[in-house]
């Protein structure tokens, strides 16, 4: 068994209507965070998916005239491209209507059942007639029903209930004595508002639709969507089906207590409003079945979009697609995961996308590369020369910085504090600007006995694009490649081990010119193409 395994998932997405940049924003950073960690040496292990079942996706097929399946298949296949698109590593798609993960739920709810935590009961809530849906208070609108706005009623059905107090404890642990949840604002809120009042039992079937997985014991009932859904995380990992065989990535911490998973072994992304289900029903299911607990939970903000969360129900949804294709999905990537602070939500605007990507890509990296290549070209015809060069006091703060900066962002990308880590690369990248500007390599360039120095400070330069670019290339997989081949860089100069070390590339390096890697754009007239299109 692998040493050091790394299991990272994305939720699974409702397939109810097209994915948007919210989505994106999930996939993207789990994404990275998978580059990431296999460039370090992890056997990663990176899952995402579709949670294809429920009253909700019944309802959306209905309205579409559709039979649940084909609308489900239609729009997974949507999802599908997307990733395809934003170049999403993932190593397996999950769709709760696998035919082996609907058998593993069966089984799941068969083993806590047996023992004894699952237990048959009533469910009352507010009830709609004509919709033949059921509803809690919270989630009525004035009083009613928020689907159709007409009245709704008390009423009662015969449903399957998990126990929630035999974990209680255990999950208090868990969210105060570990690292589990980040940021750390979220333990509070959950302890505070749900665990001190005590937990109520998990309602884990219903009656009153039928798209789900039936619970095996008894047909008139399916199994309720968060049971089902959250289940995804191990079923797809080969629990409960013989389809797969990959529990390792799960850690074997203490299985029978319930141990938390070693350090950097298993991470689940989620969105703020998902957190109680990730942080308190899922440890839950998992401790009933003697299963360990993952070591990290991030929850992070919204991407909000005129002051509202950007979401399929309120219309506002940005088309990653559209972006894309404008900007590039390297830079679309980059402005979604440097923007999003790590607590908290961030207001998507055009214009904030564009003059980030102009200020930091264009500008700053762009520029540095673009600079940095020509004047080995103008200066040296390509290739630096084959003598080891010197540096002087000028350059340490430089070398000092872009040296230390893997550690750095090592430590970051665990947390796992993305923003922050793109923060500290660029700051190397602009520093290595200011370095341009002090040193004045076109000053050196006039005096033939300061070629030695010219050389020195263009390989300073040549080497703190390597470094920072390999750093960046998990963020943005297709463009540092581009940069890698414009510095002359090879394979070997770009692993992790050689992005913690200065002086790595040959000293005789040949650059070769090529395109521009980031285009800068007319914001002023971008801004109006894109209200065109909306
Ligand atoms: O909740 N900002 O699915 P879902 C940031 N099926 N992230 C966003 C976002 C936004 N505006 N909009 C969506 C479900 N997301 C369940 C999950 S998991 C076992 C079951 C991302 O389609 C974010 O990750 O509503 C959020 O938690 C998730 O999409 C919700 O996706």
């Amino acid at each position: 068994m692998s040493e050091n395994t790394f299991y990272i998932t994305t939720p699974i997405y409702y397939p109810s209507g097209n994915p948007h940049i919210g989505h994106c924003y999930t996939t993207v950073a789990c994404d990275t965070i998978a580059r990431y960690k296999r460039w370090q040496g992890f056997d990663v292990f990176f899952s995402t998916g579709t949670d294809e079942h429920g009253m909700k996706i019944e309802e959306n097929a209905k309205k579409a005239g559709m039979e649940p399946q084909a609308y489900v298949d239609e729009i997974a296949a949507r999802f599908k491209k997307l990733w395809a698109y934003m170049n999403i590593s993932y190593d397996r798609y999950i769709r709760t209507t696998d035919d082996y993960h609907k058998s593993a739920v069966q089984n799941i709810f068969k083993k806590i059942y047996d023992k004894g935590y699952i237990y048959k009961g009533e469910y009352s809530g507010k009830y709609c007639v004509p919709d033949e849906s059921f509803w809690t208070e919270s989630q009525l609108r004035d009083g009613k029903c928020p689907e159709c706005g007409r009245d709704v009623i008390d009423a009662k059905e015969e449903a399957y209930f998990m126990k929630m107090q035999p974990f209680a404890k255990r999950i208090e642990k868990l969210l105060t004595e570990t690292d589990f949840l980040k940021p750390s604002a979220r333990v509070n809120e959950m302890v505070n508002n749900f665990i001190k009042p005590g937990l109520e039992d998990l309602c884990v079937s219903r009656t009153s639709f039928k798209w789900g997985v039936p619970v095996p014991f008894d047909g008139e009932h399916v199994v309720y969507v968060w049971l089902d859904a959250l289940s995804n995380y191990i079923t797809l990992l080969g629990y409960g089906n013989n389809e797969y065989d990959d529990m390792r990535y799960w850690g074997n911490e203490n299985p029978a207590e319930g141990g938390v998973a070693a350090a950097d072994t298993v991470m689940h992304m989620t969105a703020k409003e998902i957190v109680r289900f990730h942080s308190i029903i899922w440890p839950a299911i998992l401790l009933a079945l003697d299963l360990p607990l993952p070591n990290r939970l991030y929850s992070h903000g919204w991407i909000n979009f005129g002051g509202q969360k950007m979401g399929k129900s309120t219309g506002n949804v940005v088309d990653p697609f559209v972006l894309g294709k404008r900007y590039g999905v390297d830079a679309v990537r980059y402005q979604i995961l440097r923007d999003m602070p790590f607590s908290g939500d961030f207001d998507f605007t055009n214009e904030i996308m564009l003059s980030r990507i102009n200020t930091d890509l264009a500008n700053d990296l762009g520029n540095l590369v673009s600079r940095t290549v020509a004047m080995v070209e103008k200066y040296f015809d390509s290739s630096l020369p084959s003598e080891k060069t010197q540096n002087n006091e000028q350059d340490s703060e430089l070398v000092s910085l872009a040296s230390g900066l893997k550690n750095k962002t090592d430590a970051l990308i665990s947390e796992p504090q993305l923003s922050a880590s793109l923060i500290e690369i660029f700051k190397v990248i602009s520093r290595a600007n200011k370095y341009i500007d002090e040193t004045e390599p076109w000053i050196l360039a006039k005096d033939e006995k300061n070629k030695p120095r010219l050389a020195a400070v263009l390989y300073n330069l040549l080497e703190t694009i390597r470094i920072c670019s390999s750093l960046l290339a998990a963020f943005m997989p297709t463009t540092m490649p581009k940069v890698w081949e414009q510095i002359g860089a090879s394979e070997d100069c770009v692993t992790h081990e050689n992005t913690g070390k200065w002086g790595i590339l040959p000293h005789d390096v040949t650059v070769k010119r090529g395109e521009i890697i980031f285009p800068r754009f007319d914001v002023a007239k971008e801004i109006e193409a894109l209200s065109a299109l909306t």
